[in-house]
């Protein structure tokens, strides 16, 4: 894994941002409008779409999937209008001529064609042979790009397939044309150190572009990921939030400073951007944060301990990892039974309140003593 440890300090953080040196870029392919809408629950309707698609344009990704075009003729009008603004944007489909011919209503220039590969899905799902599943993916490619259609193709359970099967399947897309071959760990069953492997392999024996869709059933899926881009991989396929079927996707956000952090890779993502879109698709899909979520949760950069507030005060890298600056975001500090006159002192200041040392442990003691955190009741209290 090339020895690596967190390296997102403040110091030398722009350097990671890749604005000073030439790096692999990193693809960020988000599906947050497809697979994202696959979570239990969740449906956007058509003006949050176009909202949230209009976001990820201005966050940076640089292909959005915008739906799944032969679901509903509702999809494929959202589709159409998203495709209105300036972006790249593409629907997934079958390997069938209705879910390609669906794609092709819409006027959208690129297609993600997926079939199941594994053994498990092809008998029992599928019910056919490896032999047909090669016939629809030449197929499938020959009349999308007939068409005009830039083809992406994943082979979906891709982590479950035979390898050398997979590997000509990967042949065989790419030389029926298609541009990129994404790889599913639709299950979430690997690990980061198989997937790894299963990526380096693949990069190994064969000549494509490989981007890799990682699923969190074992909360690995940001891991998973980063260990595909350390191996090799071009792209990732993400959501923002982490949204997505079961438990969900890799988070675009995690992916994404991860990959600035422990790789020297780069993406086009404007961070800045993060916080803003993370909360509409979170209002939108009413998939609410957890406090203590990686990047976007409330306590990100949230500080209670009275010790680490004394260290941060002096030089923030004592305890946080990640500049909440970065993100145009503060840290907060707040109170609570660890917190020492440090925080306290802090908090009144930044309210424009002084005083001295003796009232400032007079303040916590009985801060301590009716056990009341909360800030405003705090400011009341003193004012
Ligand atoms: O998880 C999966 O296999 C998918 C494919 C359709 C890419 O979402
Ligand atoms: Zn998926």
């Amino acid at each position: 894994f090339g020895g690596g440890y967190a390296r997102f300090f403040h110091t030398g953080m722009h350097s990671r941002l890749g604005l000073n040196s030439v790096k692999k870029r990193i693809r960020i392919f988000d599906t947050t409008l497809r697979d994202g809408e696959q979570s239990p629950g969740v449906s956007f309707n058509i003006n949050q779409k176009i909202r949230i698609a209009g976001m990820l344009v201005d966050l940076g990704v640089d292909m959005i999937e915008t739906g799944f075009a032969a679901v509903s003729s509702e999809e494929s009008m959202a589709i159409r209008k998203i495709h209105e603004m300036d972006g790249n944007f593409i629907s997934l489909a079958r390997c069938n001529r209705y879910d390609i011919d669906s794609v092709i209503d819409t006027g959208i220039d690129n297609i993600h064609l997926f079939i199941a590969t594994s053994d498990i899905h092809i008998k029992y799902k599928l019910k056919t042979s490896r032999e047909n599943i090669m016939e629809k993916i030449v197929d499938s490619i020959d009349y999308a790009r007939s068409h005009g259609l830039n083809v992406l193709f994943s082979p979906e359970d891709a982590t479950r397939t035979d390898m050398n099967f997979l590997i000509d399947v990967i042949n065989t897309a790419i030389s029926s044309g298609a541009y990129e071959i994404n790889i599913p760990d639709t299950i979430g069953i690997m690990n980061p150190i198989s997937m790894y492997n299963f990526i380096h392999e693949i990069k190994n024996r064969t000549k494509s572009c490989i981007s890799v869709h990682c699923h969190n059933d074992f909360g690995m899926a940001t891991a998973n990921t980063l260990a595909a881009i350390m191996a090799g991989a071009d792209g990732a396929q993400v959501t923002v939030n982490g949204i997505g079927e079961r438990a969900g996707n890799a988070a675009l956000e995690e992916v994404v400073l991860s990959v600035h952090a422990f790789t020297d890779c780069s993406t086009g993502i404007n961070m800045r951007m993060i916080p803003k879109i993370s909360k509409y698709v979170s209002m939108a899909s009413k998939m609410y944060i957890q406090k203590n979520k990686a990047i976007v949760g409330e306590n990100a950069f949230s500080h209670e301990s009275g010790i680490h507030v004394h260290g941060l005060i002096n030089n923030p890298e004592t305890y946080e990892p990640i500049d909440p600056g970065i993100l145009g975001l503060n840290r907060r500090i707040v109170l609570g039974k660890h917190s020492g006159t440090t925080s306290l002192k802090y908090i009144l200041e930044s309210h424009g309140i002084k005083k001295s040392d003796d009232e400032i442990s007079g303040i916590l003691v009985r801060i301590k003593d009716m056990n009341i955190y909360d800030e405003n009741e705090i400011l009341k209290m003193v004012r």
